[in-house]
C-alpha cells in the first residue's frame, strides 16, 4: 500500500500534465472530425438512436415477464408484440452500431493516413544528425502506435465515454422514476466508486505501462540493429553474445510485463467486487419488495436488465480508461516528434540558386560535428565553373565531410560556402541540392530492381537517357549478364549486388541526375584498375561540362585534375596541379612516391 501511494504521488504532477496531453489530443484530433462534418453527425445520430434502443429493451422484457405473470385473458396477443418489439430492438442496436462504426471507420482512417503522411515527411525534413542518433525501429514504432493511438481516441471518446456517461444518467432518472430515489443513488455511488476506483489505479499502473512500452521499444531496436549487422555478426561468430544481449533486453521487458499484468489483476478484481456489491444491495431491495408485494416479478426482471446493461460498458470503461491514458502517451510521443524543429531548413526569405557556371567557394570554413572536435579548420579552396578539383588526404582527414556540407547536411561553424558568389545558408534547400549529384563513399540502394534504383534519381527519365546512363557507368557488361537484365532486384540496402557494382549503379544514378555540380566521393575504390580507368574516362567525359568535386586516395585517378587540394587534419596544407605538387616536394610528393612503391612491389 505505500507503494502504491507513492508511485501515486509520483504521478500528481503529471495528472495535471495529462489533462492537459488529452486537452491537446482533443485539439489535434478536431480538425480532422470537422473535415467530415456529414458523416460525424449521420455517426452521432446513429449513436442516440442506438442508445435509445437500449435503454426500451429492459421495459420491454418487464412488459413481456408482467404479460406473462398476470396470467390475463389476453395472454397470446400482447406478449406476441411485445416479443416481437424485443427482438427488433436489439437488432436496432446492434445494427445502428454496426453502422455508426462503418460511417465513422472512413473519418478515423482518413485522420491516421493524412497523420502518417505528415510524420514521415517531417521525418524526412529532419537533419541527418537526427537520424544518425536515433534508431530506426524505435521511430516505426512510435509512428506505428502513435497512429493506433489516434484512432483509439477518435473513437471511443466519441463512442464510448461520453454515451457511457449519458446511459448512466439516463438510467439514474429511469430508477427514480420507476423504482424509487433510493435505488438510483446505490447506482450512482457504485458508479462514482468504480470510476474513481478506476482512475486511480490506472493512474498508478501508468509507470508499468511506460516501463513495458519502453522495454518493447528496445529490445525491438536491438533486434532490427542486430538484424541489419547479420553479416558482422557472422564474421565474429557472435550469435551467442547477440542473443545474450537480445535475452537480457527480453528479461527486462518480461519484468516489466509482470508488473503490469499484476497490477491489471489489482484493478479489474477490485472492479469486479464493486459492481459485484453493487448490485447485490439492488437486488436485496428489489426482492424484498416482491416479497412485499409492492414490485412485480418484471419490475425485478427490468432492475437486473438495466444494470447488466449499464455495467457492461463500465466494465468495458475501466479498459478504455487505461487504452485512452495509452493512446494519449502515444499520440504525445509521436507529435513530438512534429514539434522537433529541423535545424537545417530554409530560411525565411530563402532564395532560389541560380547557377552560372557552378562556381564553388569554401571560405575560411570551420566545421565540427562535436564541440571540441573539429574536423575542419579555416578551410578554403575553390573551383572555378566547369573544372575538376581533387581532394586528397589521410583517412578521417575531413575529405567526406566537405562532400556533405557542400549539401548542406550540416551547418557550419565559421566560414562560408558560396557557389556561384551565393552563400549556399541563404539558398533554398531544393534549388541547392538539386543543382549537386553526389555519389557517397558508402552507396546504400533501395530494395528494388537495378533499373528503379538509377531512374531514382529522375523518375521521370526516358529509357534512352537511362541505358545512357547505364552505358557510361560501364554497367551495361553487368546488366546483360544478368538473366533479368536491369530489373534484377538489389536486395536490401544493395546487398546482392557486389561493392564495384552497386558503385557503378550509383555512377549511373548520378549521371542520370544531370545536376551541374557532381561530386565523387571515393566513387571507384572499389573497383578493379581496368574498370577503374573505363569509369574515370566516362567521368571525365561528364565532368568536361560540369564542375566536379572528386575525392580520392588512389592518386593516380586524379593526376589530370585542374587543381588538387591536399587535407591534413581539416586544413588545406598545400594545392596546385599534379606537376606543380610534385615539384614542391611537400606532403603530395611524399604520398605520391608511397603509392608508386606500392604498385611497384605488389
Ligand atoms: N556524424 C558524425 N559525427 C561525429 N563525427 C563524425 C561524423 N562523421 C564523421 N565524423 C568524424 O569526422 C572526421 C572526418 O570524417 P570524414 O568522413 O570527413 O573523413 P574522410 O576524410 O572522408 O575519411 P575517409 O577517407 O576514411 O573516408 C572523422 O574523424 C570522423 O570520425
Ligand atoms: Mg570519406
Amino acid at each position: 500500500m505505500r507503494g502504491m501511494r507513492s508511485a501515486a504521488k509520483q504521478t500528481e504532477p503529471s495528472k495535471r500534465s495529462y489533462a492537459m496531453s488529452l486537452r491537446q489530443s482533443v485539439l489535434t484530433l478536431w480538425p480532422y472530425l470537422m473535415a467530415f462534418k456529414g458523416r460525424v453527425l449521420l455517426a452521432l445520430l446513429c449513436l442516440v438512436a442506438a442508445k435509445v434502443a437500449t435503454l426500451l429493451m429492459p421495459w420491454a422484457l418487464k412488459e413481456i415477464v408482467d404479460a406473462v405473470d398476470g396470467q390475463r385473458q389476453q395472454l397470446l396477443m400482447i406478449p406476441v408484440g411485445l416479443v416481437v418489439l424485443y427482438g427488433l430492438l436489439r437488432f436496432a442496436m446492434v445494427f445502428l452500431g454496426e453502422v455508426r462504426d462503418a460511417l465513422f471507420g472512413r473519418v478515423t482512417e482518413h485522420a491516421m493516413r493524412q497523420l502518417g503522411l505528415k510524420v514521415f515527411e517531417h521525418l524526412h525534413s529532419l537533419e541527418l544528425s537526427f537520424h544518425l542518433d536515433r534508431q530506426t525501429g524505435g521511430i516505426s514504432r512510435d509512428i506505428e502506435r502513435g497512429t493506433n493511438g489516434l484512432s483509439f481516441l477518435m473513437r471511443f471518446l466519441m463512442f464510448n465515454i461520453v454515451p457511457t456517461l449519458l446511459e448512466i444518467l439516463a438510467v439514474a432518472v429511469i430508477f427514480s422514476l420507476l423504482f424509487s430515489p433510493v435505488y438510483a443513488l446505490i447506482m450512482l455511488l457504485a458508479v462514482g466508486l468504480y470510476i474513481f476506483f478506476t482512475v486511480f489505479i490506472t493512474e498508478w499502473r501508468n509507470a508499468f505501462i511506460r516501463a513495458a512500452n519502453q522495454a518493447d521499444n528496445t529490445t525491438n531496436s536491438r533486434a532490427v540493429d542486430s538484424l541489419l549487422n547479420y553479416e558482422t555478426v557472422k564474421y565474429f561468430n557472435n550469435e551467442q553474445h547477440e542473443a545474450r544481449i537480445y535475452d537480457g533486453f527480453l528479461a527486462t521487458w518480461e519484468q516489466a510485463r509482470l508488473k503490469n499484468r499484476l497490477s491489471l489483476l489489482v484493478l479489474n478484481s477490485g472492479q469486479a467486487l464493486l459492481i459485484a456489491l453493487a448490485m447485490t444491495a439492488l437486488m436485496w431491495l428489489a426482492v424484498t419488495e416482491v416479497v412485499a408485494g409492492t414490485l412485480s416479478i418484471g419490475g425485478l426482471v427490468m432492475l437486473n436488465a438495466y444494470l447488466l446493461q449499464l455495467f457492461m460498458p463500465l466494465n468495458f470503461l475501466g479498459f478504455v480508461y487505461r487504452e485512452i491514458r495509452r493512446a494519449v502517451t502515444d499520440l504525445e510521443n509521436m507529435l513530438g516528434l512534429l514539434t522537433r524543429k529541423p535545424s537545417i531548413a530554409d530560411k525565411a526569405d530563402a532564395a532560389e540558386l541560380t547557377i552560372a557556371g557552378g562556381a564553388i567557394c569554401f571560405q575560411r570554413v570551420s566545421f565540427a560535428y562535436q564541440q571540441g572536435r573539429p574536423v575542419l579548420n579555416d578551410l578554403s579552396f575553390e573551383v572555378s565553373a566547369g573544372q575538376k578539383v581533387a581532394i586528397v588526404g589521410a583517412s578521417g582527414a575531413g575529405k567526406s565531410s566537405i562532400a556533405r556540407l557542400l549539401y548542406r547536411f550540416y551547418e557550419l561553424n565559421a566560414g562560408q560556402i558560396l557557389i556561384d558568389g551565393q552563400d549556399i545558408s541563404q539558398l533554398t534547400l531544393s534549388s541547392l541540392r538539386r543543382a549537386i549529384a553526389i555519389v557517397p563513399q558508402d552507396t546504400v540502394l533501395f530494395n528494388s530492381s537495378i533499373r528503379d534504383n538509377i531512374l531514382y534519381a529522375k523518375p521521370a527519365a526516358s529509357a534512352a537517357e537511362v541505358d545512357k546512363a547505364i552505358d557510361m557507368a560501364h554497367l551495361r557488361d553487368f546488366v546483360s549478364r544478368l538473366p533479368e537484365g536491369d530489373q534484377t532486384l538489389v536486395g536490401e540496402r544493395g546487398l546482392k549486388v557486389s561493392g564495384g557494382e552497386k558503385q557503378r549503379i550509383a555512377i549511373a544514378r548520378a549521371i542520370l541526375k544531370g545536376a551541374p555540380i557532381l561530386v565523387f566521393d571515393e566513387a571507384t575504390s572499389s573497383l578493379d584498375s581496368l574498370a577503374e580507368q573505363a569509369i574515370l574516362k566516362a567521368m571525365r567525359d561528364v565532368a568536361s561540362q560540369h564542375t566536379s568535386l572528386v575525392i580520392a586516395h588512389r592518386l593516380s585517378t586524379i593526376t589530370d585534375a585542374d587543381r588538387i587540394v591536399v587535407l591534413q587534419h581539416g586544413r588545406v596544407i598545400e594545392q596546385g596541379t599534379h606537376q606543380q605538387l610534385l615539384a614542391q616536394q611537400g606532403e603530395y610528393a611524399r604520398m605520391w612516391q608511397q603509392q608508386a612503391q606500392q604498385k611497384e612491389s605488389s
